[in-house]
């Protein structure tokens, strides 16, 4: 396939989404994002494919969604379309997904990251949610998925401020998972996709699942919820095998399907 505002690579099992509309500094326009959600999909029911990496520019991650795009939006049409509502898509893919961030992740770039199950970020990295500069609040998620990260007291400064936070308090307060050197980034977001990739895929997809359900529901029912996963995880030849290989000292060889 060809796009007009992604390069999709794959690197061995992992697939690779490089955002691409560098002069508008990745700002998400409707054709990224239809574009980006058609290859998560793919990525998502391609078995040579273990995990995904999003990444954007040096500059920019995305600096948000597309303001040219959205400044003469009305209600009804935004409503009538369920604008963003695709959005929730991302969010919704099966396999890991990492987001290697480097230089602005503001608004929908912001959010985007956020859908990712963790974010690796440039010591450039700056994240924030500007939009109430413009007007607006975040629309893709930015109210509910920057609190249950950062707390409700820096969720509410840099909501309702549009302050930006930087790699290092990023790291600090638990947004992104790690800081590496900005030439490092894409490099290492790769690496470590290819180990979750080299992994069993369906013990991997159901370890994603069952962190995700602790966004959803009480510590109870996360937690029954893991552990109806883990009994199930012991019908898999991966456990039988990860078993085997740790007692015999050798690596495991994963059937990853
Ligand atoms: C459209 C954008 C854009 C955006 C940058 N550009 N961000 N176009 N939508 N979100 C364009 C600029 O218009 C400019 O194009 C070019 O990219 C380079 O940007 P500059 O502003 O010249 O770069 P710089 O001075 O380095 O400033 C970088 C910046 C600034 C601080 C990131 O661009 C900025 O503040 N951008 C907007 C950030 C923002 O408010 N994001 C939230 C969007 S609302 P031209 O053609 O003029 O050279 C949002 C709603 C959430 O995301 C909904 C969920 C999806």
């Amino acid at each position: 396939a060809t796009f007009e505002t992604l390069i999709v690579e794959t690197r061995g099992a992992v697939g690779l989404v490089t955002l691409d509309r560098p002069k508008q500094l990745n700002a998400l326009n409707s054709v990224l994002i239809r574009e980006l959600v058609g290859q998560l999909r793919a990525f998502d029911a391609d078995p040579a494919i273990g995990a995904v990496v999003i990444t954007g520019s040096q500059k920019a991650f995305a600096a948000g969604a597309d303001i040219k795009e959205m400044a003469e939006l009305g209600f009804v049409e935004a409503y009538i379309h369920d604008f963003l509502g695709e959005w929730d898509a991302v969010a919704r893919t099966r396999k890991p997904l990492i987001a290697a961030v480097a230089g602005y992740a503001l608004g929908g770039g912001c959010e985007l990251a956020m859908m990712c199950d963790f974010i690796l970020a440039a010591d450039t990295a700056k994240f924030g949610q500007p939009e109430i500069t413009l007007g607006i609040m975040p629309g893709a998620g930015g109210t509910q998925r920057l609190t249950r990260f950062v707390g409700k007291s820096k969720a509410m400064e840099m909501i309702l401020t549009g302050r930006l936070m930087d790699a290092a308090e990023a790291e600090r307060v638990g947004l992104v998972s790690r800081v590496v050197p900005a030439a490092d980034l894409v490099e290492e977001a790769v690496k470590v996709a290819g180990k979750i990739a080299g992994l069993s895929r369906p013990i991997v997809m159901m370890a994603k699942e069952s962190v995700n359900a602790a966004y959803e529901t009480t510590l109870t029912e996360g937690a029954r919820f893991e552990r109806r996963l883990f009994h199930a995880m012991f019908s898999t030849d991966d456990q039988k095998e990860g078993m085997a290989a740790f007692i015999d000292k050798r690596s495991p060889d994963f059937r990853n399907r």
